[in-house]
């Protein structure tokens, strides 16, 4: 019997990987990766957001792909990987539309008070309707500021479009493609902060974009102005976040990402009825794991065999 190539992978999968990774590979604890040299290592495939370094890769002379189940590869070292010669696979586009529903969910949540008024209809104190409680602001016809214009962001806009709402965007550089020609409007970081009624953002996270939005960035905002996360937790710097929403320097936040994440259980943030979060669930629908499982298999085989991965970064 044909040796079945050797993949450390997390020690949690979900049915979906489990079910296609079936016969196909034998698994090693994600301990491996701490483990001594070993030759006999084929391939890693992250599922979650476990680090994976030079150093890792380095003690396995015979790795040749790191599969990654998500298309934010953060938490992988992809130059480390490279100069080792390892192919590096992602799972890109067919999450772009899902994580855009998350921002809109966060978004009109966090604008129209959803969380809090989900727990005051179940509470007993909900005992008379009283036109005065719980306003929210307005999200039509209001001015969104999307931070990282890619796959993802671009979705969100047309989404926002569709909300009439006007539309700034942040990036390194203009966008040069927009195939619904969309009413976009390029401005500087500080420009964004400035004039957004609702502040998005979906940008990687990288050196540049870590604490990208901290308190000098929040002072530059309005104060109904609403920060949206569905990239990644350490764009935003959580104590200063924090400040923000009890001082009332913005309005409210929706968090699809924090930093820890998960945060400590006593952490202030926890406690405010002004943040609405979820636990990253940017691209969790049945049907886009699905794809996303099947895509993050098929990179890793295809590593494994040598061959150029479906998607690599
Ligand atoms: C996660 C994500 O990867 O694709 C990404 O970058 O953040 C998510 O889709 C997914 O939850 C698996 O960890």
């Amino acid at each position: 019997m044909t040796q079945l190539p050797r993949v450390i992978t997390d020690d949690v999968l979900s049915d979906n990987l489990i079910e296609l990774l079936d016969g196909k590979i034998e698994r090693l604890p994600w301990a491996t990766l701490e483990g001594p040299q070993d030759e006999t290592v084929d391939g890693v495939l992250t599922f979650g957001h476990m680090l994976v370094t030079a150093e890792h890769m380095a003690r396995f002379p015979n790795l040749k792909v790191v599969s990654n189940y998500g298309v934010g590869v953060d938490h992988i070292d992809v130059e480390g990987a490279h100069e080792l010669n390892i192919a590096v696979g992602n799972t890109p586009h067919v999450l772009n539309g899902t994580t855009a529903d998350q921002a809109m969910t966060l978004l009109l949540a966090a604008g129209r008070r959803l969380r809090e008024g989900d727990i005051y209809a179940r509470s007993p104190e909900f005992t008379y309707f009283d036109p005065a409680y719980m306003l929210g602001t307005e999200i039509h016809h209001q001015t969104v500021g999307i931070i990282g214009l890619g796959g993802i962001g671009y979705q969100i806009a047309r989404r926002c479009a569709a909300f009439d709402m006007n539309i700034l965007y942040h990036k390194r550089t203009e966008l040069k493609d927009n195939p619904d020609n969309l009413d976009l409007t390029y401005v500087s970081l500080d420009e964004l902060l400035e004039q957004s009624d609702f502040v998005v953002a979906i940008c990687p996270l990288t050196e540049e974009t870590t604490g990208l939005i901290g308190t000098e960035e929040f002072a530059k905002m309005k104060s109904s102005a609403v920060l949206i996360n569905v990239a990644r937790g350490p764009i935003v710097d959580t104590d200063a976040l924090t400040t923000a929403l009890q001082e009332g320097q913005i309005y409210a936040a929706g968090l699809d990402v924090t930093d820890p994440e998960p945060l400590p259980r006593d952490h202030p943030l926890l406690s405010l009825d002004n943040v609405t979060i979820a636990p990253h669930l940017g691209s969790a629908t049945m049907q886009t794991r699905r794809k996303m499982a099947e895509i993050s298999v098929e990179n890793l085989l295809l590593g494994l065999r040598g061959e150029t991965l479906f998607h690599s970064v």
